[in-house]
């Protein structure tokens, strides 16, 4: 595997860094640990309200439930040089793409951002509901999502490095 996909760097975006990319950040580190990859995996919001304060107390616990510990996360907001330091950014939903472009300017180039959930329904934008107002339930369905995403992030990255070491054409 060529040290570009092994030492990757990837920030998952929501909006407040609080519920949701706080999950999509320990998730995607785990599967990442697991996998024997050395990827850097950082979250931020596009309005961070609460920077250097652990995530939602309901993430923490959907996590725990799954056996991911998020609770030494710390918050904080989304910086326009962000686009230059990872190599892909990915956003919860279309607010969040939409602020990630703008907080960038023009001059930009955004093409590293993606909906997470892109990964699972290739071209539809789709977002992970946020469950900001919800209940448990909610936070376990967002959980599930972001863990499926997350699969396919990694589980595409093998295949595609094993069929390259195997000589298959794209
Ligand atoms: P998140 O959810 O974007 O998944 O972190 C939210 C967290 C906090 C707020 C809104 C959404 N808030 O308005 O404080």
């Amino acid at each position: 595997m060529s040290a570009y996909l092994r030492a990757m760097k990837i920030l998952m975006v929501c909006h407040g860094n609080f519920c949701r990319s706080p999950l999509a950040q320990g998730i995607l580190e785990d599967k990442t640990k697991k996998a024997g990859l050395t990827w850097e995996v950082d979250s931020a919001g596009t309005k961070a309200y609460r920077p250097g304060l652990p995530p939602h107390p309901l993430s923490q616990e959907v996590a725990k439930r799954y056996g991911i510990d998020i609770t030494n996360k710390k918050g904080r907001n989304f910086r326009k040089e962000d686009i230059d330091y990872f190599d892909k950014i990915y956003v919860m939903d279309e607010e969040n793409y939409n602020e990630v472009k703008r907080i960038c300017g023009k001059n930009r180039s955004t093409e590293k951002v993606d909906f997470l959930l892109n990964e699972i329904y290739p071209g539809e934008n789709e977002s992970v509901p946020d469950p900001w107002f919800g209940d448990e339930e909610d936070f376990d369905a967002a959980f599930k999502l972001i863990e499926k995403a997350c699969e396919r992030i990694v589980v595409s990255l093998l295949k595609e490095d094993d069929e390259r070491a195997n000589g298959v054409a794209f």
